[in-house]
């Protein structure tokens, strides 16, 4: 099962990076799959640690995709790493091992230290549309428009429906997004 979680690191120069990512726990290990180049994965190569932050806060994953990225950190406890403010839990991870791959290495890490702060209230299906559509905004370029168009239609019922403030406010700037990069395409084969 993939989990898709906030992970924040820091470079050996001290800036924070925030990125979405999926994750897949492997009994007490958890391993992380960053795409070639990444500065997450530059960061945890360097650093040798990682905070996985467990979000319901979905401005956040569509933050990170259309340069939103004022989101209010902490320290860690135990790694050299920021943690989300806005997070229900999170965990602090070492590296343990690298299975190294031209495209997307496999990081293995141990998580060190774990803290919840608030209460997971239950699932919202306009937070899993926004996911989605994240996903959608950063797969773009290899997707067909008219897949995008009819996926876009078929989530935006769930957001009609269930959908609070903070899921409207990370639609709006995904499909702002999709327009931009959709009009950089165009311009681009042009
Ligand atoms: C829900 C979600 C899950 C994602 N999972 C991954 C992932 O597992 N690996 C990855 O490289 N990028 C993933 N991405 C895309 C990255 O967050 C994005 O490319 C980001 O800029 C990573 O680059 P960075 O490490 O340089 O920040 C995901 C995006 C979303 C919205």
């Amino acid at each position: 099962m993939i989990q898709e979680v906030i992970i924040t690191t820091r470079s050996s120069t001290g800036v924070n990076q925030i990125a979405p990512m999926g994750i897949v726990w492997h009994g007490q290990q958890v391993v992380v799959a960053p795409f070639r180049p990444s500065r997450t994965l530059a960061n945890i190569l360097s650093e040798g640690c990682a905070v996985i932050n467990y979000c319901d806060d979905v401005r956040v994953f569509a933050g990170c995709l259309t340069g939103h990225y004022e989101w209010p950190l902490a320290e860690a406890e135990q790694v050299s790493a920021p943690r989300l403010a806005a997070a229900l839990a999170h965990s602090e991870v070492k590296l343990q091992r690298v299975e190294d791959d031209p495209l997307r290495p496999r990081l293995f890490c141990q998580p060190v230290c774990e803290a919840n702060h608030r209460p997971f209230r239950g699932f919202n299906r306009g937070q899993a549309a926004v996911l989605e559509l994240a996903i959608l905004v950063s797969r773009l370029n290899r997707l067909p428009p008219d897949k995008i168009e009819r996926e876009i239609e078929y989530l935006e019922i769930s957001m009609d429906k269930t959908a609070g403030e903070n899921e409207w406010q990370a639609w709006d700037w995904l499909i702002e997004k999709v327009y931009i990069l959709r009009q950089q395409i165009k311009e681009s084969t042009e």
